[in-house]
């Protein structure tokens, strides 16, 4: 339901918080009309939107890198009973709060680095974690700690990809000189490291094929349910035992954090 703002008065609003990412259209007034890839992300979304549960009545959703807030609000359309949206760029989640206004949305928006999830303290039903993973240095730590800490049962993951599109099956194991070819096959997890920028953009640090995608999901706990287009899986969270030379860790700074 939109809430009654005129259409000049949400686009005066708009404009004045934009440049914006999440092209959405609140109360008929398009937040980002001249957006280089059209209407997105809805178009992305109607692609794999039939993966998701389409009533989340009573649950609960952690939105990370939530942007505009265009997933935020799609779940909270499902009937989520909470949506908690994160992300650490307050521009962002200045614009969250507006579309979620104007759509009379009860959903809460919070400055957090998915770095820091652990002090939420709380695991969601469903975490969607999109188009966050090739903006960060430290990509498996992310997904580590979104296991360790914040996800209860589903997670709706897509990634910026490059190369190919196939998944071939990984070994469990390889032999040091016979095993050696296969890093070179195309459906092999492959994580391709940008050194300077692509596309313009400072914080595009990596670029995982399809394979390195569902491979790094599986490594962190994830069993993977749908992969209904090459970038988004829908996976399950695994209670899996991590071993001790594994699994999320910071780096001592001072003496005083060294443990
Ligand atoms: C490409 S946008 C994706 C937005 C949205 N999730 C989507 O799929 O359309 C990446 C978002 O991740 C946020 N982001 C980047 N690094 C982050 C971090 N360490 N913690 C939380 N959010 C982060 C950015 O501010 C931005 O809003």
């Amino acid at each position: 339901m939109t809430i009654g703002m005129t259409p000049d008065e949400i686009r005066r609003r708009a404009d004045a918080l934009g440049p914006w990412f999440h092209n959405m259209e609140l109360g008929g007034v398009r937040t980002a009309p001249g957006h280089f890839l059209g209407d997105y992300p809805a178009v992305k979304f109607k692609g794999f939107a039939h993966v998701l549960p389409a009533d989340l009545t009573g649950k609960t959703v952690l939105d990370i890198g939530c942007n505009g807030g265009f997933y935020s609000l799609e779940m909270k359309r499902r009937g989520a009973a909470r949506v908690l949206g994160i992300d650490f760029d307050e521009d962002y989640l200045a614009q969250a709060r507006f579309a979620a206004e104007v759509e009379g949305a009860d959903i809460e928006f919070r400055k957090l680095s998915v770095y820091d999830v652990a002090a939420l303290g709380e695991r969601f039903d469903l975490v969607v974690f999109m188009g966050v993973l090739y903006h960060l240095r430290h990509p498996l730590l992310a997904l580590d700690l979104v296991h360790e800490h914040v996800a209860g049962d589903l997670l709706l993951f897509q990634s910026m990809q490059r190369g190919s599109d196939a998944i071939d099956p990984v070994p469990e194991n390889a032999d040091f000189f016979d095993g050696a070819a296969m890093f070179d096959g195309p459906g092999y997890p492959k994580l391709h490291f940008i050194e300077h920028r692509y596309a313009d953009d400072p914080t595009n640090w990596w670029a995982p094929n399809a394979a390195c995608s569902a491979a790094m999901l599986r490594s962190a706990g994830f069993s993977i349910l749908a992969h209904p287009e090459s970038e988004v899986f829908l996976c399950r969270r695994e209670a899996v035992e991590i071993p001790p030379w594994s699994g999320a860790v910071y780096p001592a700074t001072t003496k005083e954090t060294a443990r």
